[in-house]
């Protein structure tokens, strides 16, 4: 799923969800993540960031998301409703909890069953897996 803002043909703003899950022994309980989210510097702070995430939430509602995790700014994302993820209990992949990893409950009391559970993302973030694919995109916009 992606979303982008434009301006008279330009787009001004961007971002991309992925399907992430959280573990918790034998419960695997998909949850949407995203990111990157970018605004050109020129746009910035004019609501542009807002928009897309307020459409982000709502999209995910829509096609039944129970819950948003993801890392990401944490001066920036709690006005939407996002608290750490410690608060559910998730921790990340390596067990760890930090400000900037953060979580929304879609649906209340979605992630109740996973408490004490660990967050896995998409492996499109995989940098080593993906690093040819992401050359040999590069290169359709460099010539080289
Ligand atoms: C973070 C980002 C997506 C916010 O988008 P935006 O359209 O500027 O945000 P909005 O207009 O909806 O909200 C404005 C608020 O965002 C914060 N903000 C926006 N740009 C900021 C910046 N460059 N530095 C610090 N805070 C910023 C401020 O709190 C601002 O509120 P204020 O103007 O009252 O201080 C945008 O600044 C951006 O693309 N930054 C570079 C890439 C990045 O950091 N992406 C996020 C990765 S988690």
């Amino acid at each position: 799923m992606e979303g982008s803002h434009e301006d008279n043909g330009t787009i001004v703003g961007h971002i991309i969800c992925n399907k992430a899950v959280v573990k918790k022994g034998n419960r695997v309980l998909p949850v949407l993540n995203f990111g990157p989210l970018n605004v050109l510097p020129e746009y910035q702070r004019r609501g542009v960031g807002w928009a897309l995430i307020r459409a982000m939430i709502e999209r995910a509602k829509r096609i039944d998301y129970g819950a948003i995790l993801f890392f990401g700014r944490p001066e920036y994302y709690p006005r939407f409703g996002f608290k750490e993820a410690d608060v559910y209990g998730i921790a990340d992949a390596e067990g760890y909890n930090y400000l900037s990893f953060m979580a929304m409950e879609l649906k209340e009391g979605y992630l109740k069953e996973v408490y004490g559970g660990k967050y896995f993302e998409s492996d499109i973030y995989d940098d080593e897996r993906n690093r040819e694919t992401v050359r040999a995109f590069d290169r359709e916009f460099t010539n080289g």
